[in-house]
């Protein structure tokens, strides 16, 4: 089976012309992205967030999946990377770029549940896991890539990977799958 996706979102190529301009390597891979969007579009009028942006391919494929009434709010520390994703994405109503910390957001957040997080940075992943289950809705997806070794990683990172991971059956509100898969893939369902 060729498993490569057979759509495309139409901004894709010209964020990942300007990731390899900018020498960002740490863009979701074009499968990851497929499934992004396919969940993405399981979530009428969803609430989904993003944390880390990025240069905006994740972005593009959740917008590409994404109903007219739901909205995708991507945060980002880097501004620098995040002008380039709102450059090609910002003119769609159904994306809110915010440069801010992902950390601070998770103290800061009221707004409603959470219908689907991708969540590519630290904070929400490999810190406080907890905090960021609370706030997806009962049937909410948790969605987070590169649990395989990356050439993007740090020296120190396989460990926090092995923990991530050991720890994921301590949760008793995540129903979730792991996939050997693209990147390697953890899909969770907030119970
Ligand atoms: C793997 S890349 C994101 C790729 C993007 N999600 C995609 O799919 O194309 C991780 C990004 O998270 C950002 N980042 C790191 N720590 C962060 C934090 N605490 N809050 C928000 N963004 C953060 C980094 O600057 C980097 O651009």
């Amino acid at each position: 089976m060729d498993d490569r996706p057979y759509f495309r979102p139409a901004a894709l190529d010209a964020i990942l012309a300007d990731a390899t301009r900018l020498g960002f390597a740490m863009s979701c891979e074009d499968r990851t992205g497929s499934l992004l969007a396919t969940l993405a579009a399981s979530k009428p009028a969803g609430n989904i967030v993003e944390l880390g942006t990025g240069v905006g391919a994740g972005a593009s494929w959740l917008l590409h999946g994404m109903r007219p009434d739901a909205h995708l709010t991507s945060m980002e520390t880097d501004p620098g990377r995040q002008a380039v994703a709102a450059a090609h994405l910002g003119h769609d109503t159904r994306v809110s770029f915010v440069t801010a910390d992902a950390d601070a957001w998770l103290d800061g957040y009221t707004g409603p549940p959470l219908s689907l997080a991708y969540v590519d940075c630290r904070p929400g992943k490999f810190l406080r896991l907890d905090d960021l289950l609370e706030l997806l809705e009962p049937g909410g997806l948790y969605v987070v890539d590169d649990l395989l070794p990356q050439p993007t990683w740090p020296s120190d990172h396989q460990t926090r990977v092995d923990d991530f991971l050991a720890r994921l059956s301590e949760r008793s509100n995540l129903l979730g799958t792991l996939a050997t898969w693209a990147s390697g893939l953890l899909v969770g369902t907030r119970i």
